[in-house]
């Protein structure tokens, strides 16, 4: 059996990513600083896959707690690193917690490559480093843009951190995925995304709206240039997506890499806007949502959709769920989470 290091594993992609591992025969072994999730996750991926995975409550910038526990945990053949910071706003306001945690996390995690000859890394990335694209939809050779927070500048810094390294290190392989915006939850409901606080992305907010929680979700902004003059996002479903880290760990497995990194673009190639997914959001649970247009939010692109013809061709990897399906999947969690029958 194959074993594979997930980092930030008990995390949103992380959980899901682990499932859909353990589904097809890895043996998975999680890190987890348990700074923005909890160990519950573990038992629940534990009841939908029966197999628990290792796992270790470590910060992976920690370069010594990383490197105690990969001494007991040696036969590691592929990493899959999530464990980082990833509120844009909050970035904006602690930018240090950001470089601190994302660029050192990494580093360690490079470092513990060559220590514990692991050849295989697969990067969570994201569509945060190509801005606006000039030309829709954007394939990974889009240019890379000046980063708009410091959570989107780790994400940058960390992909040429690989190249670097990488380069003096034959050995090595790596793939970034970089994500358009993933929603949704496991259709068991037993894991699924647990913001902390306020949401600040979508669909938390759409579900917390529906489920009483929030009073009124808030469009920001329909005065942007396209159909109905919300912004347009990919909106990319979480089994989807952990699936396409699998595709990925078994492209390295095989040889199959034409570069030592490579970059894929992780999204359906679908763009919707703010009001299309409501309106898929109130088709699939025939629940009303209460919102209202307000202004634009400062720092927000105004559309962006992936050209996923790399992905699908390379990895041999396709988005399939559809939106409807997604959202009430993340419906149902929600209820989940909340108590409504
Ligand atoms: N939106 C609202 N109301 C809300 C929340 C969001 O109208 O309460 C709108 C936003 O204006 C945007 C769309 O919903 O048009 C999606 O917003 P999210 O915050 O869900 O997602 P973003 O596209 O802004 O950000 C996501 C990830 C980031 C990543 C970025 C890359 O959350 O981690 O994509 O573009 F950096």
């Amino acid at each position: 059996m194959k074993k594979i290091l997930v980092t930030g594993g008990t995390g949103f992609i992380g959980s899901h990513t682990t499932v859909e591992l353990q589904q097809k025969g890895y043996e998975v072994v999680i890190v987890d600083n348990l700074s923005n999730s909890s160990e519950d996750v573990i038992d629940n991926i534990t009841k939908i896959t029966g197999i628990k995975p290792t796992f270790g409550k470590v910060d992976v910038a920690d370069k010594q707690q990383l490197f105690d526990f990969l001494k007991k945990n040696q036969g590691i053949q592929s990493i899959i690193h999530f464990a980082a910071s990833k509120a844009v706003g909050e970035s904006v306001q602690v930018p240090l917690k950001y470089y601190r945690n994302n660029i050192n996390g990494l580093i360690n995690i490079l470092e513990a490559m060559k220590e514990f000859n692991i050849p295989n890394l697969v990067f969570s990335s994201s569509c945060t480093v190509y801005g606006q694209p000039e030309k829709l939809p954007v394939t990974e050779q889009s240019p890379i843009q000046e980063a708009l927070s410091p959570y989107g500048n780790t994400k940058q810094i960390n992909e040429e951190i690989i190249r670097d390294f990488v380069k003096v290190n034959p050995e090595l392989h790596a793939i970034a995925l970089r994500y358009f915006n993933p929603v949704g939850a496991h259709p068991s409901s037993l894991i699924g995304e647990l913001p902390l606080g306020v949401p600040a992305n979508l669909v938390p907010y759409i579900t917390q709206t529906a489920a009483g929680i929030r009073e009124c979700l808030s469009v920001f902004g329909n005065d942007y240039d396209t159909p109905d003059g919300t912004p347009i996002r990919d909106y990319i479903d979480i089994i989807d997506l952990a699936d396409a880290h699998i595709a990925a760990v078994q492209r390295m497995e095989n040889n199959k890499q034409k570069k030592q990194l490579e970059f894929f673009n992780i999204g359906t190639g679908n763009g919707l806007s703010v009001l299309q997914l409501i309106n898929a959001f109130e088709k699939a649970t025939g629940v009303k949502l209460n919102y209202k247009i307000v202004g634009r939010r400062e720092g927000d692109i105004e559309k962006i959709w992936a050209d996923t013809k790399f992905a699908n061709e390379e990895l041999g990897w396709k988005a399939v769920a559809p939106i409807e399906q997604t959202m009430l999947n993340a419906w149902n969690w929600q209820k989940h989470v909340s108590g409504i029958k």
